[in-house]
């Protein structure tokens, strides 16, 4: 990891529902590309404001350039689907296997339940990326995850599906239909009537002689996350409940034997200045209006010491680990301007482990 650098040369932003992942991971890439490098970000649900920054206004699967200045910024937003059906055409022996495999009804009912594994999409996507985009970093957004093993886990459950140990156990128990107790078997309840087992059976022939390049596939990505080079940012806000689910989560990351890089605590409130003394603010005020500041000032307090006690907790379950704190930020930041603002509490400052605002109370 270079000194001046937050993470890897592959960075996973991840942490729970709504805490500034994608925003953060926007930035991280952005600010990458500002420090020259050609840098890959692929997001998944950015705002629409944010996708229409990056010149992603429709579904894209392939990176695109945006402009920024001294490096390349690459964006593209993740299309689970897609990754699917491109590394199954990727792994087939030729045009007729593909096209066989790709228009089975079986593969198309399944596969979008299957691509519904984002973690699955979003880490095949970066070894893909890695492998052939010749870019010098990429800054992966995932979706609001609880359980870090749904990464670890991801490859082996794409196997479980596409070596047929569901599907076989499902002809096996005697039928197709009124079995939902995952997902994909849900799906496969639709599936009934005529000529669903000479699909199924067709769908193990098209599927059959990839089944090796997909198991080597599975591994390269598991080795990928495992290399040191990969590295996961933990996202977070300061609130209690999250802090409790980020220690979780950041600590099954570690027991899993991945790179935790750093901590990203964000929507930080700031301490404001303090209140003049009461009579001085109703003589400037007069009663009633000085009583509502009075007021308000003191939730923005209760709320910034709230946010200091959230991070306290936060240092003090990871100590060592460069934490980053990113106030609550005014106005827009769903614009490359605003992902400049953001980025500037991400470069690190020499000599320091902690990186963020000295504005921002720590
Ligand atoms: N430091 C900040 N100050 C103010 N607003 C912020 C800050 N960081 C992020 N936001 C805003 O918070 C909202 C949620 O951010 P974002 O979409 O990046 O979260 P997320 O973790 O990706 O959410 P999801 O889990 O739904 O994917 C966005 O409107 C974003 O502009
Ligand atoms: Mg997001």
């Amino acid at each position: 990891m270079s000194e001046h650098q937050l993470g890897g040369r592959l960075c996973i932003c991840v942490g729970a529902g709504g805490v500034g992942k994608t925003t953060v991971a926007a930035a991280l890439a952005r600010a990458r590309a500002e420090r020259g490098q050609r840098v890959a970000v692929v997001t998944i649900d950015p705002a629409p404001r944010l996708a229409q920054a990056l010149g992603l206004d429709e579904l894209s699967g392939e990176p695109r350039r945006v402009a920024t200045g001294a490096g390349e910024l690459w964006a593209m937003r993740l299309d689970p689907k897609r990754t699917l059906d491109d590394l199954i055409a990727s792994l087939a022996a030729d045009e007729g296997v593909r096209e066989r495999a790709l228009s089975n009804r079986i593969y198309r009912e399944l596969s979008g339940a299957v691509a519904g594994s984002q973690e699955f999409s979003a880490v095949a996507k970066l070894y893909e990326l890695d492998r052939d985009g010749g870019f010098d970093s990429i800054v992966l957004d995932t979706p609001p995850s609880r359980n870090a093993l749904d990464f670890l886990d991801a490859p082996a459950r794409l196997m479980r599906f596409f070596d047929g140990r569901a599907l076989r156990m499902l002809v096996a128990q005697g039928g197709l239909a009124g079995r939902a107790s995952a997902p994909f078997l849900g799906v496969l309840g639709r599936l009934t009537g005529a000529g669903v087992l000479r699909e199924i059976a067709a769908f193990f022939v098209a599927i059959g002689g990839m089944l090796d390049g997909l198991a080597a596939r599975a591994a390269a990505v598991e080795t990928l996350l495992r290399d040191p080079a990969t590295t996961f940012v933990v996202v977070t806000s300061p609130r209690r409940a999250v802090v409790e689910e980020t220690i979780a989560f950041a600590h099954e990351l570690r027991a899993a034997k991945l790179t935790l890089a750093a901590l990203i605590v964000n929507r930080v409130h700031p301490a404001g200045a303090p209140l003049p003394p009461a009579g001085a603010l109703s003589e400037a005020l007069g009663e009633r209006l000085a009583a509502l500041v009075a007021a308000s000032v003191k939730a923005r307090d209760l709320r910034a010491a709230a946010d200091q006690s959230g991070l306290a907790l936060l240092r003090e379950a990871f100590e060592g680990l460069a934490t980053v704190v990113i106030p609550e930020l005014e106005g827009e930041l769903e614009d490359l301007a605003g992902l400049e603002r953001l980025a500037l509490y991400l470069e690190p400052r020499p000599g320091s482990s902690t990186v963020g605002s000295p504005s921002v109370a720590q």
